[in-house]
């Protein structure tokens, strides 16, 4: 453990002042090293009172990932949960795929508080500030084939829509395949990524990212007009193990599709004219329906009906 989580220990079990000299004799560093780690954990967002002669006393928590309290919420799921928190990190799907290729167990959780390289699909980047979102990617190992996988990410939207609607008391909508809005701005993305075996198309592994806006306030200008943030009140860690509980729900019960009803009804795509591309060419067609498999469903302009399994939908008016 490094110092400054070691202090994060020891102010967490102390509800009295602890003073920066016993906290510098204990771990035998400098007071200056206590008082740079104090400051960092203030950075991290934790809320610490500094009295003169008395010390240091952790006053607030909030909104600061913790696997403690993430795995109190998480209930029964928290038993083989493996989670590791980083203040910054490229990517969380990256740091996954590189531990589950070194043998990282299924469940692991890796949670970031700011990515320096977070993506989304086609390789897009993903707005990933510090602080002000939440981002993070689970590591499954199921025992089916590809084919069930595609499952894999509209369960995930379902899961991230039912913890929003229960922690906000609002309802969110999908837009296909992978993207959450949250009062018409997309608050979330889901980046679903697998690693197969060529010839059984049997999954070695499957890591699902999930990041999420919560308090970003200052977009960039190239997505400032359809971003947007849940709210400053949502609990990250109550958010993330609703999540979670939510995703583990439905993957026990794969292959039974019974969420896409689910699906379906927080989807804003039913009725919108959109267009899409096949083999490179855009199409213009009318969304009919989400299929049993979480397809899109569209009539096209010529009236041929297609079913969309994968690729991006632009709609062309919300
Ligand atoms: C998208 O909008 O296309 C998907 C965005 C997915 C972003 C999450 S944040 C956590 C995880 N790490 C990444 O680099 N991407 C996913």
């Amino acid at each position: 453990m490094s110092l400054k989580d070691n202090i994060l220990e020891e102010l967490k079990n102390n509800r009295d002042f602890i003073s920066g000299q016993a906290l510098a004799d204990k771990y035998n560093v400098s007071r200056g090293a206590i008082w740079k780690s104090i400051n960092t954990l203030k950075k991290d967002g934790y809320v610490i009172d500094s009295v003169t002669n008395k010390g240091y006393k952790i006053l607030s928590q909030d909104n600061v990932i913790s696997s403690d309290e993430i795995k109190l919420y998480l209930g029964e799921y928290s038993n083989n949960i493996n989670i590791r928190i980083f203040d910054s990190i490229d990517s969380t799907n990256t740091k996954l795929k590189s531990m589950a290729t070194e043998g990282a167990p299924e469940h692991t959780l890796i949670i970031a508080n700011h990515q320096t390289n977070g993506h989304g699909r086609f390789g897009r980047n993903f707005y990933s500030p510090s602080q002000t979102g939440t981002y993070f990617s689970l590591l499954l190992k199921p025992d089916f084939n590809i084919t069930s996988a595609t499952l894999i990410t509209s369960m995930t939207a379902v899961a991230i829509c039912k913890s929003i609607e229960s922690l906000t008391g609002k309802t969110p909508g999908i837009k296909w395949i992978n993207d959450i809005y949250f009062d018409n701005k997309k608050i979330a993305g889901i980046l679903t990524e697998a690693s197969t075996d060529f010839e059984t198309g049997m999954i070695h592994y499957i890591i699902i990212g999930i990041g999420i806006n919560i308090s970003t306030k200052d977009f960039p200008d190239e997505i400032a007009d359809k971003a947007g943030s849940l709210g400053e009140n949502i609990s990250k860690n109550k958010l993330i193990a609703s999540i979670i509980s939510n995703i583990y729900d439905m993957y026990y019960r794969l292959p039974d599709s019974g969420f896409i009803n689910t699906y379906r009804h927080y989807s804003i795509m039913i009725g919108k004219s959109i267009t899409y591309k096949i083999k490179n060419v855009t199409h213009t067609g009318t969304v009919t329906g989400i299929d049993d498999f979480g397809g899109l469903i569209v009539l096209s302009k010529n009236g041929d009906t297609v079913t969309l399994t994968s690729g991006e939908v632009t709609i062309l008016s919300f």
